[in-house]
């Protein structure tokens, strides 16, 4: 342990993007499994009107709190549970066995269009799999692979821990709320060091991610821009010729163009990268056909390439 910082950095990284999704999809009944101090379920539950969290110690700094806090193992938790939830965040025991059991769990009491999240699935180094950490719930992920075909799954590597997505096939979310802050987050967290974005309209978005990306690139046909403060890489031109050209990768890549930049974008994708695009039947059918993992969450295709987690740089 003393080899390397602990805790790492942005070790709570992953609050804000629950935090995020939480408010982004307006979850209503949320739960926790493993809350520790309690810092994210308070947080959620200022926003969330049933929350629930489970842990079998009591390690809350806030006592005055606006959730339910059910001191107990997860097991006896699912033994008497009757209720169902829009969120389950996962992140108990991260022993492989008791991930398992606490997913298939969760399964029983998730919502149709509800999501469940499972923490630390994604260690950035063989260092972060020793069992105080990540431990070896990463093998969820060869798990859902072979056992849960009716699920999808995305990994978001985000902080050193990772971040696994998962939905029902048939999840059907649409955009009420806006999901800048969620892909903003997004951004940051997984140290995208390469941004590229399609169609960039007024550049709202790209304008703020260039705050923390270095190497952000925008195209639009048309200039629209609302700032030009030359924080990002401005392409005022055809897409095809883009492509054409372009021999670097990117970390994300969001297309607001055609789905037709799909198959493009697709190869200038960085390895763990992930590619946002709004939501489209069609093209929903030509990611199964290639063997993409994707999440459909408030309007946007979230897809990745399989077998490209920093886990399957270091396992074998
Ligand atoms: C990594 S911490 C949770 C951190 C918290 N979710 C967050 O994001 O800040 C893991 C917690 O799981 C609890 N835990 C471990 N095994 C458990 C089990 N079988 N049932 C319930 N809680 C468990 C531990 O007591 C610990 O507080």
């Amino acid at each position: 342990m003393s080899q390397y910082m602990f805790p790492p950095i942005n070790f709570t990284g992953h609050h804000d993007v629950i935090f995020d999704l939480v408010k982004l999809l307006d979850c209503n009944r949320y739960l926790e499994l493993g809350i520790d101090k309690g810092e994210l379920i308070h947080k959620i539950s200022q926003v969330v009107p049933n929350c629930y969290g489970v842990d079998i110690a009591d390690n809350r700094t806030i006592k005055d709190v606006k959730y339910t806090f059910l001191n107990k193992s997860t097991n006896e938790f699912f033994d008497s549970n009757k209720d169902r939830f829009d969120i389950i965040f996962i992140d108990a025991d991260h022993n492989i066995k008791a991930c398992r059991r606490d997913f298939e769990n969760a399964l029983k009491c998730i919502n149709n269009d509800g999501i469940i999240l499972i923490h630390d699935v994604d260690p950035m180094t063989p260092k972060y799999s020793n069992r105080w950490f990540c431990y070896d719930s990463y093998k969820i992920i060869d798990y859902i692979e072979q056992k849960h075909k009716e699920l999808n799954y995305i990994n978001l590597p985000i902080t050193v821990a990772g971040l696994l997505i998962v939905t029902q096939k048939n999840n059907d979310t649409y955009i009420v709320n806006d999901p800048m802050n969620l892909i903003l987050d997004i951004v940051r967290l997984t140290n995208c060091t390469k941004y590229l974005e399609l169609c960039i309209g007024t550049g709202d978005l790209i304008d703020k991610i260039s705050d923390v990306v270095k190497n952000c690139t925008g195209l639009d046909n048309n200039d629209n821009r609302m700032k030009t403060n030359n924080k990002y890489n401005f392409i005022n031109g055809s897409i095809d010729d883009f492509f054409l050209n372009i021999s670097e990768k990117f970390d994300i890549i969001f297309i607001n163009s055609c789905q037709d930049d799909f198959e493009n974008s697709l190869k200038c994708l960085s390895f763990g990268g992930i590619i946002l695009i709004p939501v489209s039947n069609s093209l929903i059918q030509y990611i199964e056909q290639k063997q993409l993992n994707y999440v459909k969450l408030a309007g946007l295709l979230f897809v990745t390439r399989k077998n490209e987690t920093r886990v399957d740089t270091w396992k074998n």
